[in-house]
């Protein structure tokens, strides 16, 4: 994101009257998105109007939180279609839409990649249980990459079948709640992802989250995509599910006892 550093602005301006920038000056609306429209306006010189333009689109990008931009009117994506896309709703049946997946991949040879768009809101759990589910296919691996967000401001990925994923052996654990901060989960993910300044020693290639539940899948998949925008490099990620030993009611009364429930497991590779 450029910006537009205060030197810069006020060159642009300099041919606006002394009261406008003494106006500027004093509200500190330098903070405020309306100053630049405002010198634009007060400027008589077309280049300078011109230049006023430019800082404004430069400085001062319209930052819309995606959960804004769904929220809006509906903007409709501006490029043909590439893949196949199939929507997610909240209440899609994952299991039901990963067999679907399946076997429309099944049927069709040629295709190698489905668009799966996560239509009603930031809902995405439903999105990672299916691609969970679709890790029951025996006859096929599906691997996933997170798609940039088109102009309807949807949680896009792009799934791949049987596109092989080298993965590390000991990959770092990060077990997930409901209670998660995706953005802190994202940086945590990229300290252990992107080397430090030429150090490659410590550096891992796969993370992997460990999670139950809606909530905690959401703020994982969120913070697949930060993680994303983050590290400024591709990564391919796996779900399955996982069975994991915990202790009964009965253990924790000291007798002997462990029961198995599924986890859901997000594996995650910088490619
Ligand atoms: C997905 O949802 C959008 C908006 O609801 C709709 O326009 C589009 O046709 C849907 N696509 C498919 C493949 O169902
Ligand atoms: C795949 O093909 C079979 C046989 O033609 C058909 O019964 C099935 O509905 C198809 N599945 C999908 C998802 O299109
Ligand atoms: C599912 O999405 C719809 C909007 O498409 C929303 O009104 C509804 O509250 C959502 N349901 C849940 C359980 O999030």
């Amino acid at each position: 994101m450029a910006t537009c550093s205060r030197s810069r602005g006020f060159h642009g301006c300099k041919r606006t009257s002394s009261l406008l920038l003494a106006a500027v000056a004093l509200s500190a609306a330098w903070r405020t998105p309306v100053w630049p429209q405002f010198c634009a306006l007060a400027t008589s010189s077309r280049w300078t109007r011109t230049r006023n333009c430019q800082l404004h689109k430069l400085g001062r990008p319209a930052i819309v939180a995606p959960e804004r931009a769904i929220s809006g009117a509906r903007q409709l994506p501006r490029i043909g279609q590439i893949f196949p896309i199939a929507n997610v709703t909240n209440s899609s049946s994952p299991k039901l839409l990963a067999g679907w997946l399946s076997g429309t991949f099944a049927n069709n040879s040629g295709l190698v990649g489905m668009d799966l768009c996560s239509v009603g809101g930031n809902r995405n759990s439903a999105l990672l249980y299916t691609l969970a589910y679709l890790s029951n296919d025996k006859d096929a691996s599906y691997v996933s990459q997170i798609l940039p967000r088109q102009r309807d401001g949807r949680f896009r990925v792009r799934l791949f079948r049987n596109v092989p994923v080298e993965e590390d052996a000991d990959p770092e654990l990060f077990t997930i709640s409901s209670q998660t901060d995706h953005q802190k989960l994202a940086w945590a993910m990229r300290s252990q992802l992107r080397p430090g300044s030429g150090d490659t020693r410590h550096c891992k290639s796969t993370v992997q989250l460990r999670l139950v539940g809606r909530e905690a899948a959401e703020q994982a998949l969120l913070a697949v995509e930060e993680l994303y925008w983050r590290i400024r490099r591709e990564i391919t990620f796996r779900v399955f599910f996982e069975e994991r030993s915990i202790p009964t009611d009965e253990a924790r009364k000291d007798t002997a006892g462990m029961e198995t429930k599924p986890q859901l497991v997000v594996s995650i590779t910088s490619t």
